[in-house]
């Protein structure tokens, strides 16, 4: 696996530009087949900001025209179990009654983050609340969700670029990579 070392921390290549942009285009493509009806775009925001600035381009490109209005979501960790606690930083300020709403994440780990944002468009009044993710983290699943459209399974390991981050570094990766630990040898 290819590899580069910025900051002193070395980032393995997992997922190309090339074929983050291929599967984008896909998804946008399968979103379209849905002919949602007054389509809402969320992205839960902050790591999911670059997947869904390309994401909703790619939207257009393949017919849609959806409104879109941003949500920022944190949930607690307790150093390596979720703890679930999901907490609303940032509301949408949109009316989602009637109306097919996407929520847009960078990564599907726990389901905590997803599950409670679809409840609350549900509760709320939402027609359709589908869930669009770049990776899916699969072993470490604790509320009962699927995402809808997803980019690509991803190993069990801390990814970071396109908009994902360690301690707020490396979102601007235009890849997504993982933080190879100090000391190990290779990937
Ligand atoms: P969950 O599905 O509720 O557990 O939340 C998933 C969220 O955890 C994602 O939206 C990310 O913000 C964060 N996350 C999980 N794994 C990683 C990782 O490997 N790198 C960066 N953020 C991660
Ligand atoms: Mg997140």
């Amino acid at each position: 696996m290819s590899e580069l070392t910025i900051d002193g921390h070395r980032i393995g290549i997992l997922f190309s530009q090339a074929q983050i942009a291929e599967r984008v285009r896909a998804i946008a493509g399968e979103i379209a087949a849905r002919q949602p009806a007054n389509l809402l775009v969320v992205p839960i925001l902050k790591g999911s900001f670059v997947f869904a600035a390309d994401l909703i381009r790619a939207m257009h490109h393949a017919g849609l025209s959806p409104e879109v209005d941003f949500m920022i979501l944190s949930s607690y960790r307790k150093s390596t179990q979720s703890s679930g606690q999901v907490t609303v930083l940032r509301d949408i300020e949109t009316d989602v009654r009637d109306r097919d709403v996407l929520l847009i994440d960078d990564i599907l780990e726990s389901g905590r983050t997803l599950a409670f944002a679809k409840d609350l468009l549900a509760a709320r009044g939402a027609r359709g609340a589908y869930t669009a993710v770049l990776l899916n983290k699969p072993g470490h699943l604790a509320a009962h969700i699927a995402a809808d459209f997803k980019g690509f399974e991803c190993p069990d390991k801390f990814v970071v670029g396109y908009g994902m981050d360690m301690a707020h570094q490396f979102r601007e990766l235009p890849f997504v990579g993982h933080v190879i630990p100090r000391g190990a040898a290779s990937t």
